[in-house]
């Protein structure tokens, strides 16, 4: 989503603008054009030729040197921009950007903008609580400014609270969110995710090698189509989506009863059970670490419940899709799933390819009809599965606009 995208990163005077220049190096890294421009402030604390060298363009500081194309650079950085991002931003340039003031050239930058502009808040935690900076906020939100954070943590200042810089990695993940329609919006998600474990001592358990990645990828591709995303997520160790609550958990009996309670508390539009739950899990749990001495354990399985279909048979529940990891006939063990599992759809794939992989190739197979995506990254696989969502939603509940 960021690869050719033309952004200009305007950065002001806070400590977090160290932090920017992982930001210019992360979007550099993902294909986009990026160009900078800093405050004299903002120099104080990053000198100009780090982002020239992250950015392979010259940095503009002042709005009194023409560019080498001779044009004033409020202006050619904003034709050359398809999104201004302002990280860090400090109170100072909220306050003048939400009055209007340019006297400087980020804040003329900001004036003269054309493209969506996104600020990247960070501050001290009582400068951002200030009523003045949360009237600044509202009113650039109000104006259409897209707003990263701030979070709350440890500040460079001692203050623990919000105001915090969101981080970098953070800040890459979010970002396509900007560029992406928005058929999901006002729609509430929930996820299972990756595998799950199931102790057969304290240090020994079940599990598979599922990574969560897919999982994520659509947690992802879900919340930048606007949809309120809950995952909860078995022991996962790739990186977390940014903007998706996150319920822990780790054993199969945890994620349904994690899931049945937050389809308890309030109503969502759409499930989608992604998660390689251990199928089986030790009947009588060993206390303590089984030692060798005492022999071979004799391990009685059990059957864990099946989430999906507690899910898909549920009365009044939401719109039901689950996965079907195969070794072979992957059409005939989607249509006996859609049935079994109470499931509108099926996302099916050949256990071997999506396993541990960066890659998926699936079939997405309903009542009436058969697709095939891939082979393609988990992103773009996520996002084609995500389009058969909304139409499912859409034949459910009606348009988006009846929401
Ligand atoms: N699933 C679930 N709870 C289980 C088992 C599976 O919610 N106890 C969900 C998975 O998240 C996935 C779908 O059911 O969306 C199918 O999972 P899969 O492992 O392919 O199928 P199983 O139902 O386990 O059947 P089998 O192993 O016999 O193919």
């Amino acid at each position: 989503m960021l690869k050719n995208r033309k952004i200009t990163v305007a950065v002001t005077g806070g400590i977090a603008a160290y932090k920017a220049c992982e930001v210019v190096r992360g979007l550099v890294k993902l294909g986009a054009d990026v160009r900078v421009a800093m405050t004299e402030n903002a120099t104080r604390f990053v000198g100009p030729v780090t982002f020239e060298a992250l950015s392979g363009h010259p940095v503009a500081t002042t709005e009194w040197e023409h560019t080498p194309e001779g044009a004033m650079p409020h202006i050619e950085l904003n034709l050359h921009a398809d999104l201004l991002l302002v990280v860090p931003a400090t109170a100072n340039i909220l306050a003048k950007a939400a009055r209007g003031i340019a006297d400087d050239l980020v804040s003329a930058l900001i004036l003269a903008h054309r493209s969506k502009v996104a600020f990247v808040p960070a501050m001290n935690c009582h400068m951002w609580r200030n009523p003045a900076t949360q009237r600044n906020v509202e009113d650039l939100k109000r104006d259409g400014a897209h707003f990263i954070g701030p979070d709350s943590g440890f500040q460079a200042c001692g203050d623990t609270g919000e105001g915090r810089m969101t981080e970098p990695a953070d800040i890459l993940d979010l970002l396509p969110g900007l560029f992406s329609e928005k058929p999901l919006s006002g729609r509430r998600v929930l996820m299972t995710v990756g595998p799950t474990y199931e102790p057969i001592d304290d240090v020994r358990g079940i599990t598979n090698r599922s990574s969560g990645r897919q999982g994520f990828a659509l947690a992802r591709a879900a919340r930048d189509l606007g949809a309120d995303v809950t995952v909860v997520a078995g022991p996962v160790t790739v990186k977390r989506p940014a903007g998706v609550r996150i319920v822990p958990v780790t054993t199969a009996r945890e994620m349904l009863g994690a899931v049945e309670g937050e389809l308890d508390r309030s109503p969502y539009d759409l499930f989608i059970g992604v998660a390689a739950v251990a199928d089986w899990r030790v009947a009588d749990r060993l206390e303590g670490k089984w030692k060798k001495d005492a022999g071979l354990p004799q391990l009685r399985l059990v059957e864990n419940p099946d989430i999906l279909a507690a899910v898909g048979h549920r009365a009044g529940g939401p719109v039901t899709i689950g996965f079907a990891a195969e070794a072979s006939d992957l059409l005939e063990n989607a249509y006996a799933k859609l049935e079994k599992k109470g499931a509108a759809m099926i996302v099916a794939n050949v256990a071997r390819d999506a396993l541990a992989s960066d890659t998926n190739r699936v079939l997405v197979v309903t009542d009436g009809e058969v697709d095939e995506i891939g082979p393609a990254d988990k992103d773009e696989v996520a996002r084609k599965i995500l389009y058969h969502a909304v139409d499912l939603l859409e034949e459910e509940y009606g348009p988006e606009d009846d929401l």
